[in-house]
């Protein structure tokens, strides 16, 4: 960067893992509108927050409404939507918060950007849902405007969405409740020893 200069601080992102008495790690989860990624990672929060643990929810739906309320759903639009949650994700992760990521995330280049960002504990999970269900969800009654054509270039519908081909977690959604995703992802952070 052309006339900026980095600015060391003096307290370290393992100082603040010290002080929380916790190992970070980014969870990002990428699965249809409807596969029940905010629900699951919503309970997950929870748990976390149960074992004593500081987490950061940050929520497609939720952060369209602020730090992206510029943006729509073009390939374009989501590939600044993407950069600005992996830019967001990475510094709550360097201060030591388990962060979690809730997004389409539609396009593999995207998160593979955001897993060479993050490094060694980005934890893709793949919230994998039938797009059938999905659509007989339709719990904001989207996927019926996609398919009356009110909304245009709707992932599934009319706009790619490109499956993980490695995640680290895998969740069958449709054939799983929130709960037991909750347990696979818990029994993965503990295994591992990020909790
Ligand atoms: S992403 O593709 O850029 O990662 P993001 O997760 O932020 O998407 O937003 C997805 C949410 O926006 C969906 O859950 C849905 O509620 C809403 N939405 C509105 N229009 C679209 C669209 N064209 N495609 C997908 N989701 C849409």
């Amino acid at each position: 960067m052309k006339n900026i200069v980095w600015h060391e601080h003096k307290i370290t992102g393992k100082d603040k893992e010290n002080q929380l008495k916790q190992t970070p790690c980014v969870l990002w989860f990428t699965g249809l509108s409807g596969s029940g990624k905010s629900t699951i990672a919503v309970e997950l929060e929870k748990r976390l927050y149960e074992k004593g643990k500081f987490t950061v929810l940050l929520d497609g739906d939720n952060i369209r409404h602020g730090l992206c309320s510029d943006l729509g759903f073009s390939v374009e639009d989501r590939q600044e939507n993407l950069r600005r949650v992996r830019e967001a994700a990475k510094l709550f992760y360097d201060n030591a918060v388990i962060t979690m990521v809730s997004f389409i995330s539609p396009f593999a280049e995207d998160r593979q950007l955001a897993r060479k960002l993050v490094g060694k504990d980005f934890i893709e999970i793949f919230i994998n849902c039938n797009i059938k269900t999905c659509e007989k969800r339709d719990p904001k009654g989207l996927y019926k405007k996609a398919r009356n054509g009110e909304i245009k270039g709707f992932t599934g519908i009319d706009q790619a969405y490109e499956e993980p081909e490695s995640p680290e977690i895998k969740i069958n959604s449709d054939q799983t409740t929130p709960e037991a995703a909750v347990e696979i992802i818990i029994s993965y952070l503990v295994e591992r020893k990020y909790i």
